[in-house]
C-alpha cells in the first residue's frame, strides 16, 4: 500500500487543508503512515504567521531531508503558507525537495505526483473525492467556510499566504456537514481568517451571512444534519462582529456558548498602527453585548506584545482590557516582523526580553481571571464530549465542555471518543477542571445550556 505522512503546523485552517490532501491523495490510493520512516511521500504543511513558525518547519525539513538521505525512494514536498509565498526560493534552498506548493493549489497534489508513480507500490485509482474517509474524524470535525483575508493588518503574513477572501456558498458547506454527520461527527466548528465576514451566495443568487449560516445549521440539526450537537466558529474579527452574532448564542441551542474574540491590544494608538479600525472601548462594547444576550458566555483571545511603538502605558492598557473583560483564555504571541507586512519596515524596537517579560507578566496576570471563570464550574453537572486519555496521565481521560474547557476524570473502561456525557464538577484550576461521570442514562435536570 501506498503511503503519506503529513506534518501539519499552523492554524486550525492548515489542519482542515491536511485533511483534505489525504483525501485527494486516497483517490491516489494513498493511506496515512504513522510514521515518516514508513511513507512513500513526505508532505510538510507550513505555517509562516511568526518566524518562529516558520522555522519549525524548515527544521523539521532538514530532519525529513535525512530521512530521505538514507531511503532515496521517499518522495519529500513542502506545502502551505510557507510554500505559498516562498514557493521557488525554498527550491533552490533545498534542492533535495522534490517539490514545492501552496494554499491554493494542494488539490493538484494528484498532478504533482505523478512523475513519481513508478517509484511506488502500484495503486488502484478511485474518483471518490467527497468524506470517504477521513481519518482523523471521530466526532469533532472541521469545515473552511472563508479562505483568505482581506483585512491586511499592518503585522499579518495571512492576506499574503491565503490570498483574498472567498466564502464558499451555503450549499456546499451543508453538502459537506450532511456528509460528515452521518459518519457520526456530532461537533463542527465552521472555520476562516475572519469567519464574521462570510457572505456566501446560494444558487438563487440570494446572500448568506455567518449568522444566516448558522440559522441553517440549526434547522438542519433536527433533518439533514441530525446528530450535530454543537456548533463552534473560527476566527471572529471584532469589527465585524454584530448583533446578530451576538444575540445568536442566546438563540441557537446547537451554538455553543463559547467565543474567540482576538483584540491584540489594548492601546488606541497601537490599535491604529495595527490597522485593527476598533478601539479598546469599542471592543469592550462588543463583549459587553454578547455577555447581554448570554451572560455565561466563555471567552477567549489573542494577543500580540511588544508591537512596533508599544510602551510600558500601552501594555499596561492591553491589562486593563484583561481585567474587564476576564477571559477564559488568552493567546498571546511576541511581535514578530513578517515579509510582506506594513510594520516590517518599522523599527522592531521592543528588545526580545522586554517582549518575553511583557508576556509572562501578562500571562501571570490572566491567571486570576481563569481560575475565577473555571471555578464558576463547580458543583455544576456539565455535559462533556469524550477526547481520549490525557497525554501527561494515563489514569485520566479528557473532555471538552461547550464552553471549550477540558476536564479531567477517572479512566474508565467504558469510555469511547466523541462520547458526549455528563460530569460533576469538583474542582478547577486556572486552565481545566476535574470532574466525576454521572451515569450514563442520567441527564440532569438543569441541563447543558446552562451550566457546561
Ligand atoms: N485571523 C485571525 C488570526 C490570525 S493569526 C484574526 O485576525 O484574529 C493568529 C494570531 O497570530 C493573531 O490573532 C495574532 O495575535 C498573531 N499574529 C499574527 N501576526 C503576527 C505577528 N507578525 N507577530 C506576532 N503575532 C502575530
Ligand atoms: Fe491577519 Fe488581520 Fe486578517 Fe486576522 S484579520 S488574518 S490578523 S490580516
Ligand atoms: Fe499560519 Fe497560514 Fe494559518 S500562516 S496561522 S497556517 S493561515
Amino acid at each position: 500500500m501506498r503511503k503519506v505522512f503529513i506534518q501539519t503546523y499552523g492554524c486550525q485552517m492548515n489542519e482542515y487543508d491536511t485533511q483534505q490532501m489525504l483525501q485527494v491523495l486516497a483517490t491516489k490510493g494513498f493511506e496515512r503512515a504513522e510514521s515518516p520512516d514508513k511513507a512513500h511521500l513526505i508532505v510538510i504543511n507550513s505555517c509562516s504567521v511568526r518566524e518562529k513558525s516558520e522555522n519549525k518547519a524548515l527544521s523539521q525539513l532538514g530532519r525529513f531531508a535525512a530521512l530521505k538521505k538514507q531511503d532515496p525512494s521517499k518522495v519529500l514536498a513542502f506545502g502551505g503558507c510557507v510554500g505559498q509565498t516562498e514557493g521557488s526560493k525554498l527550491r533552490s534552498r533545498y534542492p533535495f525537495l522534490d517539490f514545492v506548493f501552496g494554499t491554493n493549489n494542494y488539490r493538484d497534489l494528484p498532478e504533482m505526483i505523478s512523475e513519481y508513480e513508478n517509484q511506488w507500490p502500484s495503486a488502484e485509482e478511485e474518483d471518490v473525492l467527497l468524506p470517504r474517509s477521513r481519518p482523523e474524524a471521530q466526532a469533532q470535525a472541521f469545515i473552511t467556510i472563508t479562505n483568505g483575508c482581506d483585512k491586511f493588518c499592518s503585522y499579518c503574513i495571512v492576506p499574503f499566504t491565503r490570498g483574498r477572501e472567498y466564502s464558499r456558498t451555503p450549499e456546499d458547506i451543508l453538502k459537506e456537514a450532511a456528509a460528515l454527520t452521518q459518519k457520526g461527527v456530532q461537533e463542527i466548528m465552521l472555520l476562516g481568517q475572519n469567519v464574521n465576514s462570510y457572505w456566501g451566495k446560494n444558487k438563487q443568487g440570494a446572500f448568506t451571512s455567518l449568522y444566516d449560516l448558522m440559522v441553517l445549521f440549526q434547522e438542519e440539526s433536527e433533518k439533514s444534519l441530525k446528530g450535530l450537537k454543537r456548533l463552534r466558529y473560527t476566527t471572529s474579527h471584532p469589527r465585524d462582529f454584530d448583533e446578530n452574532l451576538a444575540r445568536a448564542f442566546s438563540e441557537l441551542p446547537v451554538l455553543c456558548e463559547y467565543l474567540h474574540l482576538p483584540f491584540q491590544s489594548g492601546s488606541d494608538s497601537v490599535l491604529r498602527k495595527m490597522r485593527r479600525f476598533y478601539t479598546a472601548d469599542t471592543y469592550l462594547k462588543k463583549i459587553e453585548m454578547v455577555k447581554r444576550y448570554r451572560p455565561d458566555i466563555a471567552l477567549s483571545t489573542d494577543i500580540i506584545v511588544g508591537f512596533p511603538g508599544e510602551t510600558r502605558q500601552d501594555f499596561e492598557d492591553t491589562l486593563r482590557v484583561i481585567k474587564e473583560v476576564e477571559f477564559d483564555n488568552i493567546y498571546a504571541f511576541k511581535y514578530s516582523a513578517r515579509p510582506y507586512t506594513r510594520s516590517e519596515a518599522w523599527v522592531d524596537d521592543v528588545s526580545f526580553d522586554e517582549k518575553a517579560d511583557r508576556i509572562q507578566e501578562l500571562i501571570q496576570f490572566q491567571r486570576t481571571f481563569g481560575a475565577k471563570k473555571y471555578k464558576e464550574d463547580i458543583g455544576n453537572m456539565v455535559e462533556i464530549m469524550l477526547e481520549g486519555p490525557s497525554k501527561t496521565n494515563a489514569e485520566f481521560w479528557t473532555g471538552r465542555t461547550r464552553k471549550n474547557r477540558v476536564v479531567h476524570l477517572p479512566t474508565d473502561a467504558q469510555f469511547k471518543v466523541g462520547e458526549l456525557r455528563y460530569t460533576k464538577i469538583f474542582d478547577a484550576t486556572h486552565s481545566w477542571l476535574s470532574g466525576e461521570l454521572i451515569p450514563s442514562g442520567i441527564v440532569p435536570l438543569q441541563g447543558a445550556r446552562r451550566s457546561a
